[in-house]
């Protein structure tokens, strides 16, 4: 369900502060809410937080500052069979002596409910994850992907109004591993989860979020749907993890409201739109999207600021073509252009214009 669909604050963090050693902040000032329902993902670099997150929100660790709540309450007020919390983590941790239908169970016997109707949820959770067969087996009898759907299936099956995950998917191949990102989404989506869900994978996290939380050492760098994320970030450390980017270095030269032209370091002029500069003179890395830059002058508006670039590779991809052009002064300037029946392929050597709609171009902080 999309964040607006309800404005009721299900999982809140308030001004936390985590450090392990009260020395170095890990997580600083996080400040997070989340309607009931929602799917969000917390994405960023190795030791920027996630975890810790996690660990927090699941009462593991306590935050040396701040509060966390879960339906209105503080999580250190809520004792942990209360907390209704279902974890999958990336070493999922089935109990080796049970088979798949004891280990299910568990948290259910845990819940104190009755065999009749235990025995229900399981073959329904087993059902959910197409494991119906496997209720006899030990861990150690299943495929690693099997161990990880029965994991899941486990954080699922006492139906558990908020569910975290970290890094659930991190071992499998890349097809059960979409296989298993859109069953995710799906049992989250029908049964109304609200899912914390941590990885590394980007594309994963644009496909399956509601929203993303891109952490950078300790901090949420920007906090919006995977669209905003990608086509309007906020600062240049989110355009350059999103996805892929051409970064140009300059100063702004002039500045009027959503608009600027950035003088570039190489010495040309090009266009902008204003994201992260505040004046005349500040320095600026401008980022543009690969598919964004266009070849053909007559798709650009006729005062529209164009580059010089050469042609130094030309890569054909099946659907799209990747060229790598030598421009303001960089050979890693890549485009994208789709292989359309009219599209030009572009060859080594060949000397091009190149330009861009101005709100195409992001200018952000150096
Ligand atoms: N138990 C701990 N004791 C001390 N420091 C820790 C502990 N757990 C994590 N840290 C440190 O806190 C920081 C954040 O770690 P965290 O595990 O939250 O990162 P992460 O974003 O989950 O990284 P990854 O993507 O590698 O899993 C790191 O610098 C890490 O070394
Ligand atoms: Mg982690």
């Amino acid at each position: 369900m999309a964040a607006s669909a309800t404005d009721k604050a299900f999982v809140e963090f308030e001004r936390v502060q985590k450090s392990y050693d009260g020395e170095t902040l890990v997580v600083k000032d996080l400040n997070l809410t989340m309607p009931k329902g929602e799917f969000l993902t917390m994405l960023g670099p190795s030791g920027s937080g996630k975890t810790t997150c996690l660990m927090m929100l699941a009462g593991f660790e306590t935050a040396t500052h701040g509060d966390i709540r879960i339906g209105g309450t503080s999580i250190n007020n809520i004792p942990p069979h209360k907390r209704g919390i279902g974890m999958v983590f990336q070493n999922y941790a089935l109990f080796p002596h049970m088979t798949v239908a004891e280990n299910l169970a568990f948290p259910l016997e845990v819940r104190k409910i009755g065999k009749s109707e235990r025995e229900e949820k399981v073959k329904r959770a087993l059902d959910m994850v197409q494991m119906g067969q496997f209720g006899g087996r030990r861990p150690a009898q299943l495929s690693g992907g099997q161990q990880q759907r029965i994991a899941l299936a486990r954080a699922l099956v006492f139906q558990p109004e908020l569910v975290l995950m970290d890094e659930p998917l991190g071992a499998l191949d890349k097809q059960l591993r979409e296989h298993m990102q859109f069953e995710i989404t799906r049992l989250a989506h029908e049964l109304g989860i609200t899912t914390v869900y941590v990885t590394h994978d980007q594309t994963e996290a644009l496909t399956m979020s509601d929203r993303v939380a891109v952490f950078n050492d300790g901090r949420i760098q920007q906090l919006a749907p995977p669209d905003k994320l990608y086509e309007a970030p906020e600062n240049s450390f989110v355009a350059q993890f999103i996805g892929e980017n051409n970064t140009l270095t300059g100063k702004v030269e002039t500045l009027s409201g959503e608009r600027c032209t950035v003088r570039l370091d190489s010495g040309e002029l090009i266009d902008a739109r204003a994201v992260n500069v505040s004046a005349v003179g500040d320095r600026t890395k401008v980022s543009i999207r690969p598919e964004r830059v266009e070849i053909n002058k007559d798709r650009l508006s006729p005062d529209a600021h164009t580059l010089k670039a050469e042609v130094l590779e030309f890569i054909y991809m099946g659907d799209i073509f990747r060229t790598r052009l030598r421009v303001a002064g960089t050979d890693e300037f890549v485009i994208k252009t789709r292989n359309a029946p009219d599209q030009v392929r572009l060859e080594r050597g060949q000397q091009i214009e190149i330009g861009w709609l101005a709100e195409d171009c992001h200018a952000l902080d150096a």
